[in-house]
């Protein structure tokens, strides 16, 4: 790593810092899903309540880095908030928001009543599977099995392996083995949704709500089934998840366009205009180069290492850059530019997301964590 991109890096991580602290002082315990037009606060619908570990994941990423008090309170205070989602059973996303707000809490204090409640969450969670069709189930009903899920199971594996619960372990295991059978494609592309007939647990074929058409690439689902294979093969040393992960980053690494930050959709027409056709999706941007900085460190082909890692820092070279970073944008809240939410429904598109503010800060925070030890 050159000496120009580390600054950058820690700017841009700065800069973060700046307007996550805007955004708390201005609306306090407010959890942003998305903007409109670059503003957190609005009366859009957020179709699902799955967002708050990101801010909370923010904070901490500002702490592990600066070290600084102000980060920890606010961290510990805006993850005590999401305390009552443990026993949510409306949504596939406890992952995302626990494993990003009472894991780290816990990991840094070891308190007890920290851990009751990872301990619920995954409690919660598993009650999503359905035993026919061997998946955890998403928002959208008994027989909806979302690629999105694959970043939440880890709460599974985690709550498994700390209370030594074989069928938990099972059942995390399954719902992975049955995304990877049904939501990943031969050739590492993936579906965002499969649908299951509930009685026999068959496999009905592959859907979507958020991408272009049901065979399509979306490109976030694709980033999502990348870094959670990536992750439950980190939590399970088992080879198959490792080898998805890689077949989905081959796939992500042959397909992206010159600047490296992916169109919402890989089958997008882009001789079309926004939103169906030429529009990106800086989000799935940063998913990737957070998952690919993982699998750097995860593959045994020192070939592939390389290339992840070259991607990786060659989408947050991009990320960086005022064309995608807010920081030369005056009044806009997010941190991150052109992301989008959901194309069919028109939210958040071309906007600043929780999520691709997130994990540009974890994957910013790695890199200069990593340069700087
Ligand atoms: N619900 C997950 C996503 O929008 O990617």
């Amino acid at each position: 790593m050159t000496d120009v991109p580390a600054k950058r890096y820690t700017e841009a991580l700065q800069f973060a810092e700046g307007q996550v602290d805007s955004l708390v002082i201005v609306h306090p315990d407010f959890f942003p899903c998305y903007t409109v037009d670059g503003k957190w606060r609005h009366e859009g619908e957020s179709w699902t309540e799955w967002t708050g570990g990101f801010l909370t994941g923010m904070m901490w990423n500002f702490f592990q880095r600066t070290g600084q008090d102000v980060w920890r309170d606010r961290a510990e205070h805006y993850s005590s908030l999401l305390e009552l989602r443990q026993v949510d059973r409306n949504v596939h996303d406890l992952g995302f928001l626990f494993l990003n707000s009472y894991l780290p809490w816990y990991e840094r204090t070891g308190d007890e009543a920290l851990r009751a409640v990872l301990l619920q969450a995954g409690k919660t969670l598993g009650k999503r599977f359905i035993e026919t069709g061997g998946y955890l189930c998403s928002f959208m009903g008994l027989d909806s099995l979302f690629i999105d899920i694959m970043m939440n199971v880890p709460l599974l594996f985690w709550v498994a392996k700390e209370t030594n619960d074989n069928q938990l372990r099972d059942v995390a295991l399954t719902h992975c083995r049955t995304t990877a059978k049904w939501l990943v494609r031969p050739d590492g592309s993936t579906a965002h949704e499969g649908k299951f007939d509930l009685a026999s647990g068959q496999f009905l074929g592959q859907s979507t709500q958020q991408g272009l058409r049901p065979e399509s690439v979306w490109a976030r689902g694709t980033a999502w089934s990348m870094y959670g294979f990536s992750k439950v093969y980190a939590m399970t040393g088992e080879p198959t998840f490792l080898e998805v992960a890689e077949r989905t980053a081959r796939f992500w690494l042959e397909n992206l366009p010159e600047d490296r930050v992916p169109y919402w959709d890989f089958d997008a027409d882009l001789s079309k205009p926004p939103p169906w056709g030429a529009q990106k999706d800086s989000s799935a941007g940063a998913i990737a180069a957070s998952g690919l900085l993982d699998l750097a460190d995860q593959t045994e082909s020192q070939e592939h290492a390389i290339a992840y890692h070259t991607t990786a820092r060659a989408i947050l070279d991009a990320l960086v850059s005022p064309d995608y970073l807010a920081d030369q944008t005056p009044g806009w809240e997010g941190i991150l530019k052109h992301a989008v939410y959901h194309t069919a429904k028109n939210l958040g598109v071309d906007e600043s997301v929780a999520w691709g503010d997130f994990f540009l800060v974890e994957a910013l925070t790695k890199v200069v964590l990593k340069n700087s030890t």
